[in-house]
């Protein structure tokens, strides 16, 4: 009797033990693994679909997959010249995933491009977010070169100048 019921009890235990290993998920396949998933998560987190997917800000947040970060046509012009956000999928293509974490750690780019925001992308993200660009799709056409400040653009854009403050308008 003594023996069925230790038996009994060592079944339960291991029958627990079991379910408790049966949920917890293998490391390599757990949270912190870097995937296509959240690389998408992060780019849209990280607002990188704003700029450099054309038609993303005016559908509202529909990321079209032909358009999905392969850049804009439509500039922004300041101080800087004319800049239009690039094609991501061209970009990422030129590297390994090592390479590419190594590259976006180093980026510094003209305005408006966030670059020093990319200080907050730990090396997940940054492997993530390589495979979702590259998951996207056929690299496409590279997006009008740099315009510098004393150059007419032949692409559109969009203006950015300071506001002209009330007592600088000249009086009517
Ligand atoms: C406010 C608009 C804006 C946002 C938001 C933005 N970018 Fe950019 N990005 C640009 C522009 C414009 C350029 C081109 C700058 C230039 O010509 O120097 C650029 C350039 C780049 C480049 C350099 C490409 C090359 O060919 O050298 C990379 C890489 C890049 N962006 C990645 C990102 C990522 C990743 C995100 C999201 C974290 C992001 N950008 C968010 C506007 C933006």
């Amino acid at each position: 009797m003594r023996h069925a019921r230790s038996a009994l009890a060592a079944a339960v235990l291991s029958a627990a033990t079991f379910a408790f290993l049966a949920v917890v998920p293998a490391p390599a396949e757990g949270v912190d693994a870097p995937s296509v998933e959240w690389g998408r998560h992060v780019a849209i987190m990280a607002g990188c679909h704003d700029c450099h997917t054309a038609g993303y800000a005016e559908s509202e947040g529909r990321i079209d997959p032909a358009a999905a970060l392969t850049g804009s046509p439509v500039g922004f012009q300041g101080p800087w010249g004319t800049t239009y956000p690039s094609n991501l999928r061209l970009f990422a293509a030129e590297y390994d995933e090592d390479q590419f974490v190594d590259r976006m750690r180093q980026l510094r780019s003209r305005p408006p491009m966030p670059w020093f925001n990319l200080a907050a992308f730990d090396e997940r993200d940054l492997r993530s977010l390589h495979r979702y660009i590259l998951s996207l799709g056929e690299p496409g056409r590279p997006a009008p070169a740099y315009v510098p400040p004393n150059e007419d653009p032949t692409s559109p854009y969009v203006v950015f100048a300071p506001p002209i403050m009330p007592a600088s308008r000249p009086a009517n």
